[in-house]
């Protein structure tokens, strides 16, 4: 065996997105090309500066190969230990997890989370840091920085290592340990919420459906569902992660969960519905015949937090990405403690929970998690909402209606126009930046317009600043309009329309939600002649 240092030259747009860089399988397929990007974060953190790292992914094609690359090149390197998941799987919060409990100084993470995979789907790569989190920008812009000069790249010939047997291999100067991927991660969830109240509640009969879109949290659910907890056999579906997630698109909403949604609507359904991502840290929550929107669920968890042992002394604030809803700001406020808006991305959160501002963070691309670790965390949500139903016996509905009843029901929904041509979707948001300016004050189709700008953030740990994170019209009853491009997608652009709409009258709770939001929807499409300007007469994807 011997180090090799292998001659490359640079490959235009590896640019780390929201989270990490994710491309077509067939790019990350070519000769040099994941060795450019894992040297160039080797390069950013140093020589010698990494010596203990955790590796895993969701399963996808091609996350094998690029594990045992990644492996080859890690002890080219100088790492000394690194841990790595049976089979290659590791979902992303067990990841971070794994990197705070072991002490490591970061971690890969393969996955493009819920984009579909196979040889013809997508693949992805993203680097954690120490805390569990990812990496933040100033990181992956050096990162992206060493991808345009890299030159070389260092990696060892050893033969490829045996993923799928526990325990430890030598692979130059490195030791490798090839870990169970659910046992870490299903002892931090032990330790946060009341099992004992769950396992009651599974044993009284309650029944559930967790769909794990065959990919990564199908082994963490039914270790921790049916292993630990006693829920029936069979109640974890598509558990099985597979290398192109059955053919689907394995996104919890309601829309590529349609199954779910279904059978949570039909006469026997069960009680409680949920789904996880590609990458298990995204979560969707259903109940008999309706599905709790993600700003919802934030909100909820925050108003109820007590009931898990784990937050049992109350949270110490809230964080939410700017267009997810503001029903979290209402609980936060009667709580008496402070809700942050951060630019989307789950690294925006990282300084905040390090810094002891905040206990949950949430997204409205149904994402929601804690302190406990440093990503979004579905099966860690799931759990919380099953220590909920146990403790209050009430149904999702019930808890749904009680929380608006409480504090008014913010109606969300989200637009989204895929795979539009990049130039029509960059000419529209310049067009809208453009009109800015004149919007505020002026009253449009009967809203009011208080407040319009491109949202720019200011982080208050570091100072840090990330400017045109998505252009918002706020009206004067709070209601809003945020345009933004994906930084997620690998086809043209996504344009994300968010649309939000507060009613405080319980006997107005019970509406359709875009027909409550059609004064907006047109509202929107009168600001920004997106159908037109895009060629498109509907959304692809409305959730
Ligand atoms: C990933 C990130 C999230 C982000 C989401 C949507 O899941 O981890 O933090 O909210 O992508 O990002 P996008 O840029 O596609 O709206
Ligand atoms: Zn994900």
């Amino acid at each position: 065996m011997t180090i090799q240092t292998v001659a490359t030259t640079p490959f235009a747009g590896q640019r780390p997105g929201t989270s990490g860089l994710r491309k077509k399988v067939t790019e990350f397929q070519q000769p040099g090309y994941l060795e450019n990007f894992v040297e160039s974060i080797f390069l950013t953190l140093g020589e010698g500066a990494c010596r203990h790292l955790v590796v895993g992914g969701d399963g996808r094609y091609f996350n094998r190969d690029a594990i045992q690359t990644i492996l080859r090149m890690a002890a080219a390197h100088g790492v000394e230990r690194v841990l790595v998941g049976q089979g290659g799987i590791l979902s992303t919060p067990a990841v971070s997890c794994v990197i705070r409990k072991h002490g490591a100084q970061g971690g890969i993470v393969l996955s493009a989370s819920h984009n579909p995979g196979g040889p013809d789907g997508d693949f992805g790569i993203k680097y954690n840091i120490d805390n569990g989190g990812p990496a933040p920008e100033k990181i992956t812009d050096a990162i992206f920085a060493h991808t345009q000069t890299v030159t070389q790249y260092r990696i060892s010939d050893a033969p490829a290592v045996d993923l799928d047997v526990l325990g430890t291999t030598q692979l130059e100067n490195m030791v490798i340990e090839v870990i169970d991927p659910v046992a870490d991660y299903a002892e931090l969830m032990k330790g946060l919420f009341d099992f004992d109240a769950i396992r009651g509640l599974f044993a009284s009969g309650f029944r559930m459906r967790f769909d794990a879109m065959h990919a990564v949290a199908g082994p963490y659910a039914s270790t921790i569902l049916e292993g630990i907890l006693g829920a029936p056999a069979g109640t974890v579906v598509n558990g099985v992660p597979s290398e192109d997630f059955g053919g689907g698109h394995p996104d919890p909403n309601p829309v590529n969960a349609a199954e779910l949604i279904a059978a949570m609507a039909a006469p026997d359904a069960p009680d409680f519905g949920a789904a996880s991502d590609g990458d298990g840290d995204r979560n969707m929550i259903v109940g008999r015949g309706i599905a709790v929107t993600p700003s919802d669920s934030l909100a909820i968890i925050a108003a109820n937090a007590t009931v898990a042992p784990g937050y049992a002394g109350g949270i110490k604030g809230i964080a939410r990405s700017m267009p997810t809803s503001m029903a979290a700001d209402r609980v936060a406020e009667a709580l008496g403690i402070a809700c942050f808006e951060t630019p989307t991305g789950w690294k925006y959160f990282g300084n905040l929970m390090d810094a002891g501002l905040v206990t949950l963070c949430g997204e409205e691309s149904y994402g929601t998690g804690s302190f406990h670790i440093r990503e979004k965390d579905g099966v860690w949500a799931v759990l919380f909402w099953l220590n909920l139903l146990a403790v209050r016996g009430q149904t999702v509905e019930q808890l749904l209606a009680a929380h608006w009843a409480r504090f008014g029901r913010n109606y969300y929904s989200r637009h989204d126009y895929e795979a539009v041509d990049a130039g029509a979707a960059g000419a529209m948001m310049d067009a809208l930046r453009a009109r800015l300016p004149e919007l505020a004050g002026q009253t449009l189709a009967g809203h009011q317009i208080a407040l319009a700008d491109d949202f720019a953030y200011t982080d208050p740990v570091d100072g840090s600043i990330s400017t045109k994170q998505g252009i918002r019209v706020i009206m004067a009853d709070g209601s809003r309009i945020v345009f933004r491009l994906s930084g997620t997608g690998t086809e043209g652009a996504t344009v994300r329309v968010y649309l939000e709409r507060y009613e405080a009258d319980p006997a107005h709770h019970n509406l359709d939600t875009q027909a409550a939001l059609q004064g907006l929807i047109d509202l929107a499409e009168s600001l920004s002649d997106l159908r037109q300007r895009t060629g498109r007469s509907e959304p692809t994807v409305v959730t």
